[in-house]
């Protein structure tokens, strides 16, 4: 069983499992310290060092690869190390686009917010400025844009790809002031492995990576995704009567805060104007609306014509339980035929 262990943060004596970052244990207290690369989900690196604290006894520190331990008398803030953090945050913010106005994580920015609570130094930045790199914008994939002049090298979107995706198809790549985030052979985004689950868009703490119709709900409902049998936690955003956003539900027992591209991206069948309302019955070779009743009829005359072995059910994924249920029963019991199989039998 892990141990508990007791240390000091400015001054408030907390508790916390043994083996826990300062900079975790500290913000599951409600102190706050400035961080940027460190995510729940991810391993920790210390790349941003936005997030340094002082220990007694020891230089200052990275509070993110730092563990808890016993005793430990940690402070968060003090003349020197609010200058370091400075200095770091203003090397991070050096090569940032600061179009802030248009775009489309203003607001919600973290670096925005970082940037706030440190404060920076804009005659020093731009007297360290370095003639923009100006990359072009990679909009090759359908539903997401990847504006690398905004990337602030957190590494956040490479640990995702390849500890909570699997898939690894972004790196660091080139050296230098030319780092950057990029596929094998420094491709658009949609030549490479990606597999477009969104992830990475999600956890971008920047406008790096930004869904491509990126549009407000008035308000979001929490449901499961009505696309295979996985029954992943999707919160629904909808807007003037339209779904115009989904986003993962962090703490779903069924997916556990991750949502693959129809989850997150392809929602917008619900109000698509192609989507089918009504029955249509093919009348001399064309296909023509007609009521419920009338589709229904149809279908059980024809039905009753089928004989044995000619009937086949293939029962679908976005039913509910019970509606396979009944899908089974009916091709059973009515039809009188085991012929039945399902779309989401992986
Ligand atoms: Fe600790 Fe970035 S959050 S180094």
């Amino acid at each position: 069983m892990s141990e508990l262990v007791s240390l000091t943060i400015d001054g408030r004596e907390i508790q916390a499992v043994e083996g826990t970052s300062i900079l975790r244990a500290a913000l599951a207290n409600d102190i706050y310290i400035p961080h940027l690369c460190d995510h729940e989900d991810l391993t920790s690196v210390g790349i941003c060092r936005v997030c340094l604290v002082e220990i007694e006894g020891r230089r200052p520190t990275v509070s993110c690869m730092t563990p808890v331990e016993e005793g430990m008398v940690v402070h968060t803030s003090s003349e020197e190390l609010d200058q370091v953090r400075k200095v770091n945050m203003e090397l991070l913010v050096l090569h940032h686009d600061y179009d802030c106005q248009n775009c489309a994580k203003n607001s919600k920015c973290q670096l925005q917010e970082l940037t706030r609570y440190v404060g920076i130094d804009e005659d020093r930045i731009n007297a360290m400025r370095q003639p923009e790199l100006d990359i072009p914008l990679d909009d090759s994939n359908v539903y997401y844009l990847r504006d690398l002049n905004k990337c602030v090298l957190c590494g956040i979107c490479v640990r995702t790809c390849e500890e909570i995706q699997g898939d690894e198809c972004i790196d660091f790549t080139f050296r230098g002031i030319e780092t950057r985030i990029g596929v094998l052979g420094d491709k658009p985004i949609a030549e490479s492995t990606c597999v477009t689950c969104g992830e990475c868009v999600t956890r971008c703490p920047v406008g790096a990576l930004v869904p491509r119709h990126a549009i407000e709900p008035t308000y979001e409902i929490d449901t499961i995704c009505p696309f295979c049998g996985c029954g992943c936690g999707v919160s629904v955003g909808a807007r003037g009567g339209k779904v115009v956003s989904s986003i993962a539900v962090p703490d779903s027992p069924a997916s556990g805060g991750s949502l693959c591209v129809k989850g997150r991206f392809g929602l917008g069948f619900v109000s698509s104007p192609d989507r089918l309302t009504t029955p249509l019955i093919r009348k001399d070779g064309e296909l023509v609306e007609a009521s419920w009743e009338e589709a229904i009829s149809l279908i059980a005359e024809k039905f009753g014509q089928y004989k044995d072995g000619q009937f086949a059910t293939i029962a679908s994924a976005k039913c509910t339980v019970e509606d396979n249920y009944a899908i089974q029963k009916f091709t059973r019991a009515v039809m009188g035929t085991n012929n039945i199989d399902h779309c989401a039998r992986l």
